[in-house]
C-alpha cells in the first residue's frame, strides 16, 4: 500500500481524460494534475522543446512526494518516455504502450490506423511498438494538427461544421486503408470519439489512450503492491501553467464535473 499521489500532466487538457478515468477505476488514489496550458500544443514542435518542457513539467509534479507519474501525452510518451525514465526514480508511466497493446488485441483484419499529433506521428513510436508486440499488423498513421486547438476551442461536438471538416480529411486515408482499429493516440482525442465515431462507422473500433494508460498505471501499482489504502478517500488537485480560469471552464467538459475555484496557476518557467 502507498497512500502518496499520482501525478499525471499533459501539454493542455487531454489528460484529463486519462484523469477521470484514474478517479473512476482507482477513487481512493490522490491525484495532482497539471496542465502545460501557456505552452499548448505541444504536437507542433521539436522533440527538443518537447523534452525540454516535459523535464520542467515533471519537475513541477515532482516537487509532491509522487509514488508514480503517468505523462498523459501522446506528444511527450512518443518522444521523449525513455529520458524522463531515466532520468526519475519514480515509476513513469506513458501513453503509448497500453494503446498500442489494447489495438493489437483487438483488430481482426491486422490494419489498425493511428491518429496522433505531427510530433507523435513523426517519431515513429506508435509503430514500433506494434512492431515488437505483433509485426503481422499494418499500421496506417495519420497526423492532424488541427484537432488539439480545435477541442481546446470547445469545437468538438457532431453537427459542428468545422470539425466535421477537418475530421472528414484527416480520416479519408484510414477509412480507404481498411483499417478495423482507430489508435486516439492524443489525450485530446476522446473527445472527438462521436464526430470519429460517426465517420469511421461501428465496425471501426476507437481505442482511446487516456483510458488505457489509465488501466497501465492501476496495473503497475497493484503488481507493485502500491495501490492506495482502500478506506482512502481520493483526491485531484489541479494545476495550470496559463488562466485557470480558462482551464476550469473546459475542464469541466473533459472531467464531467465542475471544478470551479479549485485549480492553481503556476509559473512553469521557474521549473
Ligand atoms: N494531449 C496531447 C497529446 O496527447 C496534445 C499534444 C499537443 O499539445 O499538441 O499528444
Amino acid at each position: 500500500m502507498d497512500p502518496r499521489p499520482i501525478g499525471v500532466f499533459d501539454s493542455g487538457l487531454g489528460g484529463l481524460t486519462a484523469v477521470r478515468r484514474l478517479r473512476q477505476i482507482m477513487p481512493s488514489e490522490h491525484i495532482i494534475y497539471f496542465g502545460d496550458t501557456s505552452r499548448v500544443p505541444y504536437g507542433n514542435r521539436s522533440s527538443d522543446t518537447i523534452l525540454k518542457y516535459a523535464r520542467q513539467d515533471l519537475r513541477f509534479l515532482r516537487s509532491f512526494d509522487l509514488k508514480a507519474a503517468l505523462i498523459a501525452c501522446g506528444t511527450v510518451s512518443s518522444n521523449c518516455l525513455t529520458q524522463l525514465q531515466r532520468e526519475n526514480d519514480i515509476p513513469v508511466i506513458g501513453v503509448v504502450e497500453p494503446t498500442v497493446r489494447r489495438a493489437a488485441d483487438l483488430t481482426r483484419n491486422k490494419r489498425v490506423g493511428l491518429i496522433a499529433t505531427r510530433a507523435s506521428v513523426n517519431s515513429g513510436a506508435y509503430q514500433r511498438q506494434m512492431t515488437k508486440l505483433d509485426p503481422q499488423v499494418e499500421m496506417f498513421s495519420q497526423s492532424c494538427p488541427l484537432f488539439v486547438p480545435l477541442v481546446e476551442e470547445g469545437r468538438f461536438r457532431p453537427g459542428d461544421v468545422v470539425i466535421e471538416t477537418v475530421a472528414r480529411e484527416y480520416l479519408k486515408p484510414l477509412q480507404d486503408a481498411g483499417v478495423d482499429t482507430l489508435v486516439l493516440g492524443c489525450t485530446h482525442y476522446p473527445l472527438l470519439e462521436d464526430v470519429i465515431g460517426e465517420i469511421m462507422g461501428e465496425h471501426v473500433e476507437l481505442i482511446d489512450a487516456g483510458c488505457e494508460s489509465a488501466y497501465a498505471v492501476r496495473r503497475h501499482l497493484k503488481e507493485h503492491d502500491a495501490l492506495a489504502p482502500e478506506g482512502q478517500t481520493g483526491s485531484a488537485d489541479f494545476y495550470a501553467s496559463d488562466r485557470v480560469a480558462d482551464f476550469e471552464r473546459l475542464a469541466a467538459i473533459f472531467l464531467h464535473e465542475d471544478i470551479s475555484h479549485t485549480a492553481w496557476q503556476i509559473d512553469i518557467e521557474t521549473y
